[in-house]
């Protein structure tokens, strides 16, 4: 009642402002939204104080001492509305400074109000630049949004608010994907001081938020009762670079659409672990610092990342906000899981059925394309030295579960049969009567041994 008439007053308090007539937010025509029109303001009055509040306001920086060339401007079509405004200059918000209706008499040369601020999308010099988190969240991909403008950080209204916004919000933050159905609105606690942004409607190719149609900044009619939340199917995406195969590597992170390494403080085989399971590696084997699989390059998303062990996902795990370390590149973090390639009922252990773990579960080798080229890389990533054979039609019996691999094109070169040229995973045209097998000559470790036991015996036959 009493409150929410009160709180309706001050919202029509509020002066939305907006600069048309240029391809920038922050140049142009002074226009103020007044009872559902936008109209423009009338030059006499206009001056350096008022650009200087309303360049604040837009988020625009300063205003630039040299007017737009064209300033004073002829107001478009019906000059309705026009007002004069006074400022002092310190004034917050046009809101604070003096508004005067005026009209065609108190206006006589129709002449309206320009201005031409520094910034330029709210990315002008001096300017803080747009960011985007997720507040009071369970966990990092899930929260309150909000927003950084003009350096202060106010919350999002879900007015007209979808899934395709949520979309953007998603691949700006690099969190996954968006959960939930258009029309389910995830809450938390709500925000607190600006609302910035109300009616945001995302087309889905933006590569910002800040890109999509959008009231003007601060504009709104909404309370916090009403601020966004957004869940994201969370894991920030993983990747191991640098090493011989896609599951021993660089950790590396994707945040803000780049990819970012993690330091080795506090790092250990929990992390490692869940780092394994997320990349559907198996078991993690080790956890390594020190950069052993080279320095990346910036920005280093990660610090003093703390995992039970049971995470499904690395960015579940505690670590310092997303960019904040101590860190140098000298510290990143090397992840080794688990030979993802075994052979299954074959005479010894180096022979069988190839299957390849993949997603969480074990799968076989179709045998379409299969010969010793791709037999050979096989052998060596299980450490079996060269190849003897590469049996096709489920030489070594027919395997259960996923046929993860078909056409496999080997060059011969490759660490792992997962590097080889593979059509994508689990797409196949085969029976598991295709499974596809090998036989290797034997463990590689032997060879040191028996090339040792040669020179043993030359030695004592010289003696
Ligand atoms: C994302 O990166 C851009 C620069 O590429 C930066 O301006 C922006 O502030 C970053 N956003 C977040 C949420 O860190
Ligand atoms: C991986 O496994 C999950 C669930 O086990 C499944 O939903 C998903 O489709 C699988 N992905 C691939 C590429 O097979
Ligand atoms: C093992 O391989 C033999 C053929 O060498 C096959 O007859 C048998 O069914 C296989 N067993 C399993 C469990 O795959
Ligand atoms: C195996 O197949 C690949 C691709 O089809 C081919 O390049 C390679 O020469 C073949 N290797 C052998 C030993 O036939």
């Amino acid at each position: 009642g009493a409150f929410s008439s009160c709180f309706t007053l001050l919202l029509s308090l509020t002066v939305p402002a907006r600069l048309s007539g240029s391809h920038s937010q922050c140049q142009g025509r002074v226009e103020l939204l007044q009872a559902g029109t936008w109209a423009s303001v009338c030059a006499v009055g206009w001056d350096l104080a008022a650009a200087r509040v309303l360049c604040r306001q837009l988020g625009c920086g300063r205003p630039r001492a040299v007017p737009l060339p064209c300033s004073p401007t002829k107001a478009e079509g019906d000059v309705v509305g026009l007002r004069q405004v006074l400022c002092a200059g310190q004034e917050l918000d046009l809101e604070h400074c003096e508004l005067q209706p005026g009209d065609a008499v108190s206006c006589p040369s129709k002449h309206v109000a320009a201005v031409n601020c520094e910034g330029e999308h709210g990315a002008g010099p001096g300017l803080a630049p747009f960011r985007l988190r997720l507040a009071d969240g369970p966990r990092r991909c899930a929260g309150r949004l909000e927003v950084q403008r003009a350096g202060r950080w106010g919350t999002v209204c879900d007015d007209g608010w979808s899934r395709t916004n949520a979309a953007v919000v998603c691949q700006e933050l690099g969190c996954g994907e968006a959960q939930g159905l258009d029309g389910e609105r995830p809450r938390f606690k709500p925000g607190v001081g600006r609302i910035w942004l109300d009616d945001v409607r995302c087309r889905g190719q933006e590569k910002s938020l800040q890109d999509c149609a959008h009231r003007v900044w601060g504009y709104h009619d909404c309370t916090h009762h009403e601020d966004v939340g957004v869940v994201l199917s969370g894991p920030a995406q993983i990747r191991l670079v640098n090493g011989p195969d896609s599951c021993t590597g660089r950790l590396e992170v994707f945040y803000n659409s780049t990819w970012g390494t993690v330091c080795d403080d506090h790092w250990n085989l929990a992390g490692a672990r869940v780092v394994c399971r997320q990349l559907g590696c198996g078991m993690g084997l080790s956890a390594i610092g020190g950069a052993r699989y080279g320095r990346g390059k910036d920005p280093i998303w990660l610090d003093n990342v703390q995992c039970t062990g049971m995470e499904a996902a690395l960015s579940e795990c505690q670590a310092r906000p997303w960019g904040t370390h101590n860190c140098g590149h000298g510290e990143d973090v090397s992840v080794v899981c688990e030979i993802q390639v075994r052979l299954i009922n074959g005479s010894s252990s180096c022979s069988g059925r190839v299957e390849i773990f993949h997603n969480g579960s074990w799968g076989t080798v179709c045998d379409d394309g299969w010969n010793m080229t791709a037999a050979e890389v096989v052998c060596r990533e299980v450490g079996c030295g060269s190849a003897l054979s590469a049996p096709v039609g489920a030489t070594f019996g027919q395997g259960t579960g996923e046929i993860w691999l078909d056409d496999v094109t080997c060059a011969g070169t490759e660490a792992a049969l997962s590097l080889c040229q593979v059509s994508s995973w689990g797409s196949h045209n085969c029976g598991h009567r295709e499974d596809a097998g090998v036989e290797c000559l034997g463990k590689s470790d032997f060879f040191p041994i028996r090339a040792g036991i040669c020179v043993f015996i030359i030695i004592i036959i010289i003696v």
